[in-house]
């Protein structure tokens, strides 16, 4: 699958015009997005980070990166997604920087997401939904995600058993065995439980172009 995710990410260089600063996603495909963008950093102003691996990767590139804070609204996002439905509605986050990806596809005005076929989906949930919490509040929202949805929410650990530490220094609850079938109505409802700190269902805000990597690269 990555070829389809290289050429997914180089596809989505087209979207990037001369003075930009660009919205940049986190991941493997994204990964070569910043590679590609790397190859016409003459042409940008720089780049606003979702997680600090992909500002690793920017830095190395020589591509300045920019706060979010200082750059006002952005003209484009490019980021991956875990699953994508026919109406562009994604589920994000298996990276653990759903938060800050969230952040930025709202600040954004075009919202281009680049996938592997693998990633299509009809109905969104067979990838476990990921929901960044607040330390104290994992078992509250776990027990109340129960109440709610009757699937299975399971705190992220690494190989040694430890939770996995989002870079806001938050945990991960992946919500397993879910069917959603509405994804504006879930994403608002996860949302209200407290301690809850974001969701990643992105239906509220969905991508507003998906590039599927193939030869060639199709749209959605
Ligand atoms: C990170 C994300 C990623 O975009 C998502 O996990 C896809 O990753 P990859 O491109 O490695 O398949 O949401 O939080």
């Amino acid at each position: 699958m990555s070829e389809a995710k290289r050429l997914a990410a180089e596809k989505a260089i087209d979207y990037v015009e001369d003075g930009m600063i660009v919205g940049v996603g986190t991941g493997s495909t994204v990964a070569y997005f910043i590679d590609a963008l790397g190859r016409i950093k003459e042409r940008i102003k720089g780049a606003v980070s979702s997680s600090e691996q992909s500002t690793q990767r920017l830095l190395a590139h020589g591509i300045e990166v920019f706060d979010l804070n200082a750059t006002g609204p952005l003209s484009l996002y490019v980021d991956g997604a875990d699953e994508c439905d026919p109406h562009k509605r994604l589920i994000k986050g298996g990276g653990a920087a759903l938060t800050r990806e969230k952040i930025i596809a709202e600040a954004s005005e075009r919202f281009v997401c680049v996938i592997d076929p693998a990633k299509r989906v009809d109905i969104l949930g067979r990838f476990p939904l990921p929901v960044e919490v607040i330390p104290m509040a994992r078992s509250l929202v776990a027990r109340e995600i129960v109440g709610m949805t009757r699937a299975q929410p399971v705190w992220r650990q690494d190989a040694a058993g430890r939770g996995i530490v989002t870079d806001n220094g938050n945990l991960i609850l992946d919500i397993h065995g879910l069917a959603i079938t509405d994804p504006v109505a879930m994403e608002s409802a996860l949302n209200q439980i407290p301690g809850v700190v974001s969701v990643g269902l992105f239906a509220r805000r969905p991508a507003d172009v998906v590039i599927i990597g193939g030869e060639p690269p199709q749209l959605l």
